[in-house]
């Protein structure tokens, strides 16, 4: 697995898509998909850990999202509270931290209650850091990074890039430096935009809840052989 494969990315963003796809394939109600693509999270945790990640953000929801039915909206945001209630403490076990990036004022407040309880039950945790994106979207990050910068009395001339840096959801975290997307499809859809302009991309036709290590390894080692200049030479 990935321990031989040299320059590693810090932080893996993943983009997990195809889980209707996966379902209708299967003649299946799209929420089976879902919730099968949960399970493949978890392994996907466990897999880039071993592989020696440091920052794993999946993208799970995004702003976007709400046009989507309100069954599979209700769906969706009840395998995610199922999902993180029964998971923290194995993840704590594996001195995992889990955090959360983007709108909270939208969400169930029972799900966004588990958001926090999560998070403050794994904070010390030094181990991977896993980020759930949800109800993310990369405009809305900006929008609310300059609310936030007119509400703090910032004069126009102190904006800078390093400012706004500063003023997204986590800043502490590490800009991505690998997004992958699942499915076949080769857009960001809104994710990452600030912090994700000189990640590598990587497409892959898999759908979401198929994914595994050996896709995992496949991706990382298309990173491996990247060139990263960042507008260098
Ligand atoms: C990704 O799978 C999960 C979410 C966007 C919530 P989709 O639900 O987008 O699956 P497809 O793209 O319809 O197959
Ligand atoms: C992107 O997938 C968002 C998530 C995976 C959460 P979508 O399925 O919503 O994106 P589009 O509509 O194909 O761009
Ligand atoms: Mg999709």
């Amino acid at each position: 697995m990935p321990d031989e494969v040299g320059n590693l990315p810090q932080h893996v963003a993943i983009i997990m898509d195809g889980n209707g796809r996966w379902a209708r394939k299967r003649g299946l109600p799209r929420l089976l998909g879902h919730r099968k693509g949960a399970k493949t999270l978890e392994q996907t945790v466990r897999d880039a850990a071993a592989a020696g990640i440091k920052y794993l953000s999946v993208y799970a929801f995004s702003t976007e999202n709400w046009k989507r039915s309100s069954v599979e909206k209700t769906g969706l945001m009840r395998i995610m509270e199922r999902y993180i209630k029964r998971k923290v403490a194995a993840l704590k076990e594996q001195h995992g931290r889990l955090r959360f990036a983007g709108r909270r004022d939208r969400l169930p407040p029972s799900l966004a209650a588990t958001f926090e309880e999560a998070e403050r039950t794994t904070r010390d945790e030094m181990g991977i850091q896993v980020i759930l994106c949800v109800d993310y979207g990369g405009r809305q990050e900006i929008v609310d990074a300059v609310k936030k910068i007119l509400e703090d009395g910032i004069e126009a001339e102190n904006v800078t890039e390093d400012l706004l840096s500063g003023y997204m959801y986590l800043p502490d975290v590490p800009e991505p430096d690998l997004i992958i997307r699942t499915s076949g499809e080769e857009r960001l859809s809104n994710f990452w935009l600030w912090t994700g302009v000189y990640s590598e991309l990587y497409f892959t036709d898999t759908l979401w809840p198929d994914f595994d290590k050996g896709v995992l390894s496949a991706a990382l080692e298309a990173y491996s052989k990247r060139q990263r200049r960042k507008g260098g030479v």
